[in-house]
């Protein structure tokens, strides 16, 4: 019998491959992946128990985020993120991704923007009175600034279903843990850097908070990786991935 995260791989797969090739059933089987990570626990992938003890994260010299790849192709990407107590992956973007967030342990605040909204297309008409923004107010430029619109702030738990972002929806986010340990499972598709015929570069971005413009409409300026953050990998050591062939 296979495991739950087996399935939850084969789930994953079936629906972004065949996303093109048959668009008519990808709500429904997004849906059905949805279904599957909602109830997905740190058992299922064999999460280390050493990653929730806050003796861990005291060592100064310890990543402040773990990462532990689970797979990847072209098509999808699974991983762990562990993040230390109070920690934070800062706010990036996603470029032209479906995104699902699992919490597995802990508990998390995810704050969302979206970008290309009506709002946010609205105010830079404005600010550009009909012409063409400058190089620099376009999302896909080099430490630029992008346009964003606030949405949810969730908090997200184990109870919690699935957080889900899309490719023009909740696409940048910043994700904090809160209190303790939290880790989450985390799917990505397509995975970064894989070039699109939409989208050519496809690196994760980050960025901060520049100013206001409007209620909930921000500036929000392309930077470096922030010195504070960087990672660790460790392997994966749950349930056998390997023998995975979906037809
Ligand atoms: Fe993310």
């Amino acid at each position: 019998m296979s495991s739950h995260i087996f399935n939850v791989l084969k789930q994953a797969i079936v629906t972004f491959t065949s996303k093109k090739a048959k668009p008519e059933t990808f709500a429904t089987n997004l849906q059905n992946l949805i279904a599957l990570l909602d109830k997905t626990t740190a058992e299922h992938v064999n999460l280390p128990s050493h990653f929730l003890n806050p003796d861990l994260w005291n060592n100064p010299d310890k990543a402040p985020v773990s990462c532990i790849g689970v797979y990847e192709d072209d098509q999808v990407s699974m991983g762990i993120f562990i993040l230390k107590p109070n920690g934070k992956l800062p706010l990036h973007n996603h470029p032209q991704m479906h995104g699902l967030i699992k919490v597995i342990a802990g508990r998390v605040k995810i704050v969302s923007y979206s970008i290309d909204t009506e709002k946010t297309k609205e105010i830079d008409e404005k600010s550009f009175q009909g012409e063409t923004p400058p190089v620099l107010l376009r999302h896909k430029s080099k430490y630029g600034i992008v346009t964003a619109e606030l949405g949810d702030i969730t908090v997200a738990d184990t109870s919690s279903p699935t957080c889900t972002l899309e490719p023009d929806f909740k696409n940048l986010h910043e994700i904090q843990s809160l209190d303790e340990p939290a880790a989450f499972l985390d799917i990505l598709a397509p995975p970064y850097d894989y070039p699109l015929e939409e989208c050519a570069s496809r690196h994760c971005s980050y960025y901060t908070r520049l100013s206001q413009v409007a209620p909930n409409i921000f500036r929000l300026q392309e930077i470096r990786s922030p010195s504070w953050y960087w990672t660790d990998s460790y392997p994966y050591t749950g349930p056998d991935l390997f023998e995975l062939n979906v037809s």
